[in-house]
């Protein structure tokens, strides 16, 4: 992710608190029901409610990858916006290089659209990237996938 690096401290914490609070990203965290542990975020951002579009993103903390934590949240979301917030499109790109994240799309059974050639900028590399994206469509199946999600 472009913004962790080792330098992320307490003012860049702020910024995005102060980001999701100003409503232009719908940020969730990705939590333990019981004990509150948590494990990452899963947000919509990019929000254009004109066009009723908006991107997908999702990150967990290394020690929360593996147990489908990305995957159910996604699908939680994706419900969320496409349901709540009545939006058309729902899109996820990433770097055709991000295995996991390629998987994360995939199981949710999203629509692979295209390749975008040197689309996204990872590290110091520029990547070709991956586009997925979710539609009304999509919302029965997902939301009967999601039901046991709170
Ligand atoms: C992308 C990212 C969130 C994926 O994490 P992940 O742990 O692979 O994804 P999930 O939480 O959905 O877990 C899926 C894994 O759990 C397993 N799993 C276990 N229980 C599961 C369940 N109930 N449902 C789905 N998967 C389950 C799956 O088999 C899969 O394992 P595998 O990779 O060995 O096949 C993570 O790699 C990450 O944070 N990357 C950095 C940030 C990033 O790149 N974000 C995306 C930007 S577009």
């Amino acid at each position: 992710m472009f913004w962790a690096t080792e330098d992320y401290g307490q003012r860049e914490a702020e910024s995005f608190i102060d980001l999701v609070a100003s409503g232009s990203e719908h940020a969730f965290a990705i939590s333990d029901r019981e004990d509150r542990t948590f494990h990452g975020l899963c947000s919509l951002n990019r929000v254009d409610e004109s066009n009723r579009t908006a991107n997908l993103g999702y990150w967990l903390r290394a020690t929360s990858t593996a147990r489908g934590l990305a995957t159910r949240a996604a699908r939680r979301l994706l419900v969320h916006a496409l349901e709540d917030l009545e939006l058309e499109r729902v899109e996820v790109t990433m770097s055709e290089a991000n295995t996991s994240s390629v998987a994360v799309a995939q199981r949710l059974g999203l629509t692979e659209e295209e390749r975008r050639s040197r689309a996204t900028h990872v590290g110091d590399q520029q990547h070709d990237a991956r586009v997925f994206a979710a539609f009304p469509s999509d919302l029965e199946r997902l939301r009967q996938a999601a039901a046991d999600i709170r």
